[in-house]
């Protein structure tokens, strides 16, 4: 029985297509690197909780982010800090813990409002995900942060976010590592999660947790945490905040009147003849650019 890279394809089915349909991904994909293919068979021995529905919630994580604009103002806020420099021309970004491509879908939604228009490859551990991804005809790779099966110095900015958490701490150096390691000199690394002792942890782990499927027992990560992790991989960093709201429009309106922009807590207001249901968040985000030689081992 030939071993499967994704539910639908075997590796050597996968590098024939992505050849053919991304020949950008397939020009940045190294499969031979030391460790390989050990990694590639822990992969193959991971199940993970946003398979589906079975294993976890795959199915009710993906649905629910059909709209993929529902975190368009800090997803753009966050490819404005990986691709800063509209004369450099259309970056390749990898978007780590991509799941079925919703940051790359709310680029492709938006293009035309963003300076910068980037080539978003979308990396993640679920195999279903990335078979999603894939059939969205996105280009996308199914691997773990902590070892990538990308080349050296080979994108122009790696994007850890929405997701972050589901790094088991003792992974973390490793998956910045990784991230430095694929980054070229001079390009950019952002790590968005949000901070443990903040309101969004406090919705995880009171309302998620109780009630998703395998709970979500996840550590969310602390501003002096964030600082040294960078640290620790020799990469500078600076930490920030960043609104990062959910906002959902929809033809009818169901709660509360119009309020002023950045609200404090949720709200309803009424926008270009729809009501929009604002979430605040703010996420803690890191930000480095990769130093040009060779960073610790
Ligand atoms: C909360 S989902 C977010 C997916 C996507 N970024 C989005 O916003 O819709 C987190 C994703 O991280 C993936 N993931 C978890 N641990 C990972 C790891 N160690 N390496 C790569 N992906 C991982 C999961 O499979 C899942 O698809």
């Amino acid at each position: 029985m030939r071993a499967s890279y994704l539910p639908s394809l075997t590796l050597d089915e996968y590098l024939r297509l992505v050849a053919t349909v991304h020949p950008q991904l397939h020009a940045v994909l190294d499969f031979d690197r030391p460790g390989a293919a050990r990694a590639l068979g822990v992969l193959a021995a991971t199940s993970s909780e946003f398979d589906s529905d079975r294993d976890g919630r795959g199915d009710s994580y993906r649905r629910a982010q059909q709209d993929a604009l529902v975190r368009w103002t800090g997803i753009r806020a966050l490819l404005g800090l990986l691709a800063p420099d509209p004369a450099s021309g259309p970056p390749l970004l990898l978007d780590v813990l991509g799941g079925d491509g919703t940051v790359a879908r709310a680029a492709a939604g938006r293009l035309g409002s963003l300076d910068v228009k980037p080539a978003i490859v979308t990396g993640d551990l679920s195999g279903q995900m990335v078979d999603r991804a894939l059939a969205h005809g996105l280009p996308a790779v199914r691997q773990a942060a902590q070892f990538l099966f990308l080349r050296e110095g080979s994108v122009d900015g790696v994007l850890l976010a929405y997701g972050t958490h589901h790094i088991p701490p003792a992974d973390r150096p490793g998956a910045v590592a990784e991230a430095a390691r694929v980054t070229r000199p001079g390009g950019r690394i952002v790590l968005h999660d949000f901070d443990d002792s903040g309101p969004m942890a406090g919705f995880f782990a009171q309302v998620v947790h109780p009630h998703a499927a395998g709970g979500h027992a996840y550590r969310h990560f602390t501003r002096p945490g964030l600082s040294a992790l960078f640290a620790d991989a020799g990469l500078p960093v600076r930490v920030l905040d960043l609104y990062d709201p959910l906002i959902v429009r929809a033809g009818s309106e169901r709660r509360r009147p119009p309020e002023p922009a950045a609200p404090s807590r949720p709200v309803v207001h009424r926008r270009d003849g729809q009501y929009v249901a604002e979430v605040p968040r703010t996420a803690l985000v890191a930000l480095s650019t990769r130093p040009a030689g060779r960073l610790p081992a």
